[in-house]
């Protein structure tokens, strides 16, 4: 099939991230961050990476956009880097920053690639973690201030917004397993972090809709298929509880349903963090929902797993294909997520805001040759058509990510990228799911 069979007004693109690609950490009175700050912690980060340079993506954006629009993609989501904006968190913006940005978003105009710009992708600044960060309530007043400062300065030009990127991911790895930024730990720290995220989340959405009643206004969601390892009753009870936390936790208040509490009994601490009124501020009509999938999680009960009561079987120990993030190659998990998230009666349209893998790529020759990567693309594609086919509002699709990048804890290694970046000179090298990309984006390559 072709890139028809998805429609005309399905939107195509690639994602990318502030801190994983720009560089330039501490250019032009940009201030730090907590990934500046955390990995620039010895042993935090792989081999002790850290995103000072990246890919450069700062200086380097109109040869990168040049490439994109050769590639012929429509649609760029990249996202704003609030201590580049506000190097305090709040207050007195940067005036280079937002100059940088005003010709980032041109640039793409120019080009005719369409920006989608997310709010916050992991990179708060770090005078705000001094104060306790996503701990702290304060944080919904800074929040509003940011995003009011971004949609007055780019809402003419910017018409697709996505709130947050995967909260349960920055809350769950950086305030509750502290792997990631600012790396905090235990349900201290994670129960009120969840909560001010969850209300962000909305209150983002309402500023946007204030002051750009127009705007496309979305947020995003990582989500994995959970499947039982035994057919076992105390396994099935198992997926309810992991879903709970991995694919419902944010998505649910935002529709007005309230946390997922009856599968989640150990988040009912959350309710010490409620202020009265919390709960009719947890929902924002969003015009789509952003859907993050990458795999599938098979799940066993562990009773000596405190909490949760679950452990994850890994790939690699059920003979069944993965990438080098470890996990498993399961094309049905972003067609059984569409299909769950699209079960709830008032949900938006869907769009697939990232997906795709990273595997051992080389440059050989210049050239990067990548099969796995172009397989895998075209199998998830093939479950995205396959539920819009049975009815699943579906109506995007960005490949994550546009060029490798800074893999958070992960470091450099694991490369996600259509396009190769080598880090020693910069260069970069179309890899073949690249090309792939752009003749199926032509209508000349088929999944
Ligand atoms: C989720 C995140 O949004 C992105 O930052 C990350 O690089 C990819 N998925 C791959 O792990």
């Amino acid at each position: 099939m072709t890139r028809d069979a998805f429609g005309n007004d399905f939107c195509w693109g690639v994602s990318t991230a502030a801190y994983q690609i720009e560089g330039a950490h501490e250019a032009e009175g940009k201030g730090a961050s907590i990934w500046d700050v955390f990995s620039g912690t010895k042993g935090k980060v792989k081999l002790n990476h850290n995103g000072n340079l990246a890919c450069d993506f700062f200086n380097r954006y109109p040869d990168d956009l040049e490439l994109m629009q050769q590639m012929h993609i429509p649609n760029f989501r990249f996202s704003l880097s609030w201590p580049r904006l506000l190097p305090q968190g709040f207050g007195r913006p940067n005036k280079a920053g937002l100059a940088y940005y005003n010709r980032l978003i041109d640039h793409c105009l120019e080009l005719g690639i369409t920006p989608w710009v997310t709010l916050y992708h992991w990179d708060l600044p770090h005078a705000l973690e001094k104060q306790g960060g996503w701990t702290n309530r304060a944080v919904l007043d800074w929040f509003e201030e940011y995003t009011t400062l971004c949609v007055n300065q780019f809402g003419d030009r910017v018409n697709h917004w996505m709130v947050l990127n995967e909260p349960m991911v920055f809350t769950g790895a950086g305030y509750f397993l502290g792997v990631h930024a600012p790396g905090r730990r235990g349900f201290g720290s994670f129960v009120p972090a969840v909560h001010h995220a969850a209300l962000c989340q909305a209150i983002g959405g309402r500023t946007i809709r204030r002051l750009q009643p127009e705007a496309t206004i979305g947020t995003t969601f990582s989500c994995s298929y959970i499947t039982p390892y035994r057919p076992e009753e105390k396994d099935a009870r198992t997926v309810r509880r992991v879903d709970a936390l991995l694919n419902r936790l944010f998505l649910e208040p935002a529709l007005g349903l309230g946390y997922p509490l009856d599968d989640l009994k150990f988040m009912r601490r959350i309710e010490k963090y409620m202020k009265p009124g919390d709960e009719d501020l947890l929902p924002f009509e969003f015009d789509f929902i952003g859907v993050q999938n990458y795999t599938r999680e098979v799940v066993k009960h562990s009773f000596w797993t405190p909490f949760l009561q679950a452990n994850l079987v890994p790939a690699r120990k059920r003979n069944v294909p993965y990438t080098l993030m470890n996990w498993e190659v399961y094309p049905e998990s972003i067609y059984h997520m569409l299909h769950q998230f699209s079960q709830y009666a008032n949900i938006p349209k869907l769009i697939v805001t990232e997906n795709g893998a990273a595997f051992p790529d080389q440059v050989l020759d210049g050239k990067v040759h990548d099969p796995q990567r172009v397989a895998f693309l075209q199998q998830y594609l093939q479950q995205v058509h396959r539920a819009k086919a049975e009815g699943v509002k579906v109506s995007g699709y960005f490949v994550w990510s546009f060029v490798d990048n800074f893999e958070w804890a992960e470091g450099y290694d694991p490369r996600f990228g259509l396009v190769h970046v080598d880090y020693e000179t910069l260069q970069r090298t179309i890899k073949s799911s690249g090309y792939w990309y752009r003749d199926f984006l032509q209508g000349k390559a088929t999944l």
